[in-house]
């Protein structure tokens, strides 16, 4: 079902985990399945120094997050936002297409991470 570099960045993850002072924090859900992604941000002078995030869901939510919060960090918040689903899915390859949902919830966390944070700013 799921390709080799799925199965990697399953097995081994980067980026699990908690930021405990991070600036922005966004956490998005499933309703159909039932998976939930939160991501963690640290951003300094509008650049992405960090990201983490804590996933209950599938195999293949669970590689999405972590090549989602590779794809961004160092990136400036306006490039991350302009990060799609289909980016993350090409650095795995493929997605079999009823696990593409998967990565559309690492583009929705990126983008609630970035909204938590520019709420803040205000
Ligand atoms: Fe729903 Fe993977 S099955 S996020």
């Amino acid at each position: 079902m799921y390709n080799e570099k799925v199965i990697k960045e399953f097995t081994c993850p980067k980026n699990v985990g908690e930021i405990q002072d991070a600036d922005g924090v966004g956490k998005v859900g499933n309703a159909k399945c039932g998976d939930i992604m939160k991501m963690y941000l640290k951003i300094e002078g509008g650049k992405i120094t960090d990201a983490k995030f804590q996933t209950f869901g599938c195999a293949a939510a669970i590689a999405t997050s972590s090549v989602a919060t590779e794809l961004i960090k160092g990136k400036t918040v306006e490039e991350a936002l302009k990060l799609t689903n289909k980016d993350v899915v090409n650095m795995l390859d493929e997605l079999p297409a009823q696990k593409i949902h998967c990565s559309v919830l690492a583009e929705e966390a990126i983008k609630a991470a970035i909204d938590n944070y520019r709420g803040k700013q205000k």
